[in-house]
């Protein structure tokens, strides 16, 4: 199974996925289910493409799938998603990469079929400043900033009026 697929098929991501789901079935503003994250890791490696950034493909769509994974304990908690989505992507990210090594302890196992510790560090990072842009973001940070803004199609969303966002991130043209 790809380490993608590993990490959706977690325990602690379907529990938050699950979760995160009911909380938000009537919620009129932007949601955070798989469409949106699909659609994050989609952008995020096209501009990963375009401007030759080099980022391994499973990196970008570990990020993508688990940026979000806390928002449940923002709505229950107040705990700043960031943080809470930083914490549950940690553990996921240990178990997939520790189950894949045990799995194929005969052999090396292949790059993609896991994450370094360094990898691992820097899914988080991109995850824990994905929320606000800043000075000396990563490569990765920004790139999921960007791609999560751009995913959502505010010039299409019925609730755009009445949403905070601020008037310059809204996207309220096709932008190619
Ligand atoms: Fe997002």
């Amino acid at each position: 199974m790809e380490i993608i697929e590993k990490i959706r098929r977690h325990p602690l991501y379907r529990e938050y996925y699950n979760k995160l789901e009911e909380i938000e079935k009537e919620r009129i503003f932007c949601r955070h289910q798989m469409e949106h994250l699909l659609d994050v890791a989609r952008i995020a490696y096209i501009y990963n493409l375009e401007r030759q950034l080099g980022i391994r493909k499973e990196v970008i769509y570990a990020a993508a799938l688990l940026h979000d994974i806390g928002k449940y304990l923002q709505y229950k908690d107040c705990i700043p998603h960031e943080q809470a989505s930083a914490e549950i992507a940690a553990q996921i990210l240990k178990d997939v990469s520790v189950e894949t090594n045990a799995e194929q302890s005969e052999h090396v196992p292949a790059k993609k079929d896991t994450f370094s510790g360094e990898e691992q560090r820097e899914i988080l990072r991109a995850i824990l400043g994905h929320r606000k842009k800043r000075e000396n973001m990563s490569v990765l940070e920004e790139l999921l900033y960007t791609s999560d803004k751009q995913s959502r199609l505010c010039f299409a969303c019925p609730a755009e009026r009445e949403c905070d966002w601020a008037a310059e991130i809204k996207n309220m043209e096709i932008r190619t």
